[in-house]
């Protein structure tokens, strides 16, 4: 198959995707004790890479993972190489790159891993060919609904991009379960966190809400992008708290993340949302952000 990798970059050197690559006692394997992220290379050149290296590292220290001061080199060189041997490096090449670190392999047992037992975080890049979201989806919207999964807006994790991603897996198998795209957590206390691999927004006349950085979500490269660009494009970007029936009831609804970019939102557990069709302002966001990670224009369409 053609969207299947033949390389991925492991600690420093290309190696071929269907090779072993880590160790069993690796903790990332193990024990989901490493950190990711995603974003989207167009012609080779990766979309707001400062902002993901920024927030791999905060992430890392956030669990105590040592990087070395020289990662974001060696990551950039790493994600240059690979999209080259992938050959996604050309004009038209679109790749969605994902970074992970772990901890590292570790040989003994348990949650702590003593000083020294560890040489250093493995460290891993791997790029997929960007299959574009299919055109009825975009059309028709995505349907979703609200997990079980509840977010604790204290926990010192959330703001953590951590391989541990059971609730994430366990949401979006509770969306197909029940027909839907996607899910969407709320808060321990009821209000709307994210969805399962992205940020939420809901236009309402002429606001542009989402929920706020106190209700659990991570701090989404392509929310803080979306945030500068209503200011540029006459929407009133406003950061809250959102109860369900804020989503349910706004005029448009999307979701927003670095490789799918901005999707349509159409319906909302049993509630449809707007007219139930993707709205005008969903449409120029989404226009506006491929515009954005193709040539790197800050543009809005008129
Ligand atoms: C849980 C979650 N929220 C939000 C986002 C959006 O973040 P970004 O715009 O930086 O891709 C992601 C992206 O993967 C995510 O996994």
């Amino acid at each position: 198959m053609p969207s299947e990798p033949r390389h991925v970059w492991v600690d420093g050197a290309l190696a071929d995707a269907d090779a072993r690559h880590l160790s069993a006692f690796d903790r990332g394997f193990q024990l989901g004790d490493g950190v990711f992220e995603t974003l989207r290379a167009r012609g080779g050149r990766s979309t707001e890479l400062d902002q993901h290296l920024a927030r791999l590292r905060a992430s890392a220290d956030g669990l105590g993972i040592a990087l070395p001061p020289t990662a974001e080199d060696t990551i950039t060189r790493g994600i240059d190489a690979l999209l080259k041997a992938e050959g996604l490096a050309t004009p038209d090449g679109d790749a969605a790159v994902r970074i992970t670190v772990s901890r590292g392999p570790f040989l003994g047992r348990g949650l702590l891993v003593p000083p020294g037992a560890i040489d250093g975080a493995t460290v891993v890049v791997q790029a997929w060919p960007v299959t574009s979201v299919p055109a009825e989806l975009i059309e028709r919207g995505l349907h979703v609904v609200t997990s079980a999964v509840r977010r604790d807006p204290s926990s010192p994790l959330g703001a953590l991009k951590t391989t541990s991603r059971a609730d994430h897996v366990y949401a979006r198998i509770e969306a197909h379960k029940a027909g839907a795209d996607d899910a969407v957590f709320l808060t321990i206390d009821g209000y709307v966190s994210e969805a399962t691999t992205a940020n939420v927004f809901c236009v309402r006349g002429t606001r542009l809400e989402t929920p706020s950085l106190d209700c659990g979500i991570l701090a989404g490269t392509t929310r803080d992008w979306l945030l500068g660009w209503a200011g540029r494009s006459g929407l009133e970007p406003i950061e809250t708290r959102l109860l369900p029936g804020d989503l349910a009831t706004a005029d448009e609804a999307f979701l927003s993340s670095s490789v799918a970019g901005v999707l349509p939102v159409t319906r909302y557990d049993a509630h449809t949302i707007g007219d139930g069709k993707p709205g005008q302002w969903t449409k120029r966001a989404r226009a506006d952000r491929e515009a954005f990670i193709r040539d790197g224009s800050g543009a809005t369409t008129t």
